[in-house]
């Protein structure tokens, strides 16, 4: 007998839409299980739309997101938070909210009427601020922080919804470079050793070619091309998806492809 597995997230036959305009059409994905899957492609191809409707933000005009065997909109809005947590690109906070406050409605989807708040849920909270560096702010208001700061406390506050899927829309916006690190780090731990299955929009290339197992390259509301960073990544893909003349060359630390742009200054003088 064979069995068959089937990913816990994915889309088939997808027709993505904001009233009549049309991002996607007929788009099929999967979000291979215990993956680091991440997705690239230029400004407005349409990846947070991808992601939107991955986490039942955006219902679908035409086919279906299945989560765990079963179409995402058949859910409850809190058990498909138990299930799977989002990043979005931009979030607003309740204004006044404090750190501590934000990063504790985290673990609203894992309460209910007769389950109150308790010590397991205030030591999440406290690990999530923790492992995104955020400790020291709990008693800070949302308000204040820089833009990194305030980054980090949103990504503590998906962590503390301990879902075994992530999908993060820019997670390193507004980040230093060595904070940038530390948040593409934490991801990688969570992959490696948890088996979180993550899904992450970033635009630096280099990036996610070092952190991805699995890479999606979007354009025009497409995929492109899919498969492991190595094996997808080529001058002519980033040509193609870009319009951007590039070398690529080894990652002096991971070996993975680190892409170069050409410099079209020098060229012309
Ligand atoms: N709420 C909305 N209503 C109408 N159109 C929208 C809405 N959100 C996005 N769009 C349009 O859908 C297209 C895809 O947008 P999307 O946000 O998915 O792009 P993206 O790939 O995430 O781009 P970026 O890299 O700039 O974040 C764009 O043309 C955008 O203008
Ligand atoms: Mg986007």
């Amino acid at each position: 007998m064979t069995v068959h597995h089937i990913d816990r997230l994915s889309g088939q036959d997808l027709t993505l839409a904001y009233d009549q305009r049309v991002i996607s059409e007929d788009l099929a994905v999967t979000i291979p299980d215990h993956s680091f899957t991440v997705i690239v492609g230029p400004n407005a191809c349409g990846k947070s739309t991808l992601l939107r409707a991955l986490s039942r933000t955006l219902k679908p005009a035409k086919g279906r997101v299945l989560l765990d065997g079963r179409v995402i909109g058949s859910y409850a809005a809190k058990e498909v938070a138990r299930r799977l947590g989002l990043l979005p690109q931009t979030s607003i906070a309740p204004e006044g909210i404090g750190v501590a406050d934000l990063v504790a409605r985290g673990r609203f989807p894992h309460q209910g009427f007769l389950r109150q708040w308790s010590k397991d849920d205030e030591r999440v909270v406290a690990e999530a601020m923790e492992a995104t560096g955020v400790a020291d702010l709990a008693d800070r208001s949302v308000d204040e922080l820089s833009g990194g700061q305030r980054q980090r406390v949103w990504l503590a506050m998906v962590l503390a919804q301990q879902t075994p899927l992530l999908l993060l829309d820019e997670p390193t916006t507004y980040l230093d470079i060595a904070h940038q690190m530390d948040m593409l780090d934490l991801c990688a731990q969570l992959h490696d050793e948890r088996g979180h299955t993550l899904v992450a929009v970033l635009h630096d290339l280099n990036h996610a070619c070092r952190y991805a197992t699995h890479l999606i390259v979007m354009k025009e509301g497409e995929i492109v091309a899919e498969g492991e960073p190595a094996e997808v990544v080529t001058v002519e893909l980033v040509e193609h998806v870009f319009g951007l003349p590039v070398r690529v060359i080894p990652d002096p630390e991971t070996h993975t492809p680190m892409i170069v742009p050409v410099d079209r200054r020098r060229q012309v003088r």
